[in-house]
């Protein structure tokens, strides 16, 4: 199967952590999200051990928010012993409510308002990743009222295309996020930081995209990193203990995506950044990574039910499930690949190609187009595999569709860690 937590039962059923997701359909109904919560502990770990065994004790991942923010990720992150990046006061909000030691948390965003820097600086948040000028002065500000120093990073972009997908690219020159290092403007925004007395200088972020295979790419990033490091100690005589290299790590999606090596990855990055440390004379940095969809992608599958079948004679056939772009929007965003398969036949041949279709009032609310997929009827169930990252975390109410519940399985044994939302949701904050 395309990761090791998926396998096939002796009744043909496709289970995840050794859970049949027949029986989990059947129990908390569908569209439902299922997060093999054991898998999520052990990248955490995974990430944890790697990290320090190749840039040394204080280097640590931070689990990106964005790819999915609940009290349970925030748990498991505590109990792995990493931290977290979150890009929001709902993100920072979770997180404080489920108890994270916020000291650990990373607050990013390219528009941070006053009231989330206020916000983030009440729960005790940890680290701001300071993304232009305005947010230098914003932060300054009200550090000064709060008679507090706080610690900053901030994020420029490295200039480099990592051969992805062009709306998941964040590093290139001319992103909406940080400052560029290519015009200077990264330079100056530094000297600006070490002239606020509230502020502590910790050093500089970048992530230059996600969903990347190649493993150059990340190389060339730390590379270009601790050149403009060095430039920065040159321009101001001040170094940096740390530096962010974000995310973007790979993850398969289909069986013709590859393996990504995330131990070569690190491995590599090391290597690379061990010849520029000795190059520009500068002793080793605390490192931290950012990976969000490589922690809980595969971690996740969704379960729907098959509903109506249409097929246009000569041109393509539809099945239609209960759920669609509000639970997952990505294949409508971004044209992401996914494997479905129908979990209570899932041994047997893919013979049929068809359009999974969602059931909004919406032509492009498509999980997938052309995919192979068993014979199927109406009630069986319809898994989409590798859904942990960006799909409860971008869910929408579109159509008015409550969000489906997510269950937790692993050694805990099955259990909600997200309710399905109630029509009554729906209506709580309509006047
Ligand atoms: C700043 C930042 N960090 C981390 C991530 C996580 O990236 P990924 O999920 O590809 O690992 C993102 C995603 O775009 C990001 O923008």
């Amino acid at each position: 199967m395309l990761h090791k937590n998926l396998a096939i039962s002796d009744d043909n059923h496709l289970t995840i952590a050794g859970f049949d997701t027949v029986e989990l359909a059947k129990k908390y109904g569908t569209p439902l999200y299922v997060l093999d919560t054991d898998t999520v502990y052990e990248n955490c770990v995974m990430y944890k051990t790697l990290i320090e065994k190749y840039f040394g004790e204080g280097s640590m991942p931070l689990i990106a928010s964005k790819a999915l923010s609940c009290k349970e990720i925030y748990r498991i992150a505590a109990k792995a012993g990493i931290g977290t990046d979150m890009v929001s006061g709902g993100e920072i909000y979770t997180a404080f409510s489920a108890g994270f030691p916020m000291e650990r948390a990373y607050f990013h965003g390219n528009n941070k308002t006053d009231k989330d820097i206020a916000f983030a600086l009440d729960c005790g948040v940890g680290c701001f990743v300071l993304d232009n000028n305005e947010e230098v002065e914003a932060l300054e500000a009200e550090a000064a009222k709060r008679n507090v120093k706080v610690r900053v990073m901030l994020r420029v972009s490295p200039g480099i295309d990592p051969h992805t997908f062009k709306a998941v690219v964040t590093g290139s020159v001319d992103s909406k996020f940080g400052v560029a290092i290519e015009t200077g403007q990264a330079l100056e925004t530094s000297k600006k930081i070490l002239g606020c007395k509230h502020l502590v200088f910790e050093g500089f972020h970048c992530h230059i995209g996600s969903q990347i295979f190649d493993y150059e790419p990340f190389a060339t990033a730390a590379e270009t990193m601790l050149a403009f490091i060095a430039e920065v100690k040159k321009e101001t005589g001040y170094t940096v203990s740390t530096l962010n290299l974000g995310g973007g790590f790979g993850v398969r999606y289909v069986e013709s995506d590859p393996v990504f090596d995330y131990e070569k990855a690190l491995s590599d990055i090391a290597d690379a950044m061990d010849k520029c440390y000795a190059k520009y004379g500068l002793t080793k940095l605390k490192i931290l990574f950012e990976p969000g969809r490589s922690m809980v992608a595969a971690a996740g599958l969704t379960l729907y039910t098959v509903g109506s079948f249409k097929t246009i004679t000569g041109y393509k056939s539809y099945v239609s499930v209960d759920g669609g772009m509000p639970d997952n929007p990505r294949y409508a965003l971004y044209q992401s690949k996914y494997t479905c398969l129908v979990a209570n036949k899932a041994g047997d041949e893919k013979t049929e190609t068809v359009t999974v279709a969602g059931r909004c009032c919406e032509s492009g609310d498509l999980i997938q187009e052309e995919a192979p997929l068993q014979p199927c009827e109406r009630g069986d169930t319809l898994a989409v595999l590798v859904t942990g990252a960006y799909n409860y975390s971008m869910a929408s109410n579109y159509n008015r569709l409550p969000r489906p519940a997510m269950v937790g399985v692993g050694k805990d044994g099955d259990r909600i860690i997200i309710k399905r939302e109630s029509y009554e949701d729906l209506v709580r904050n309509d006047i």
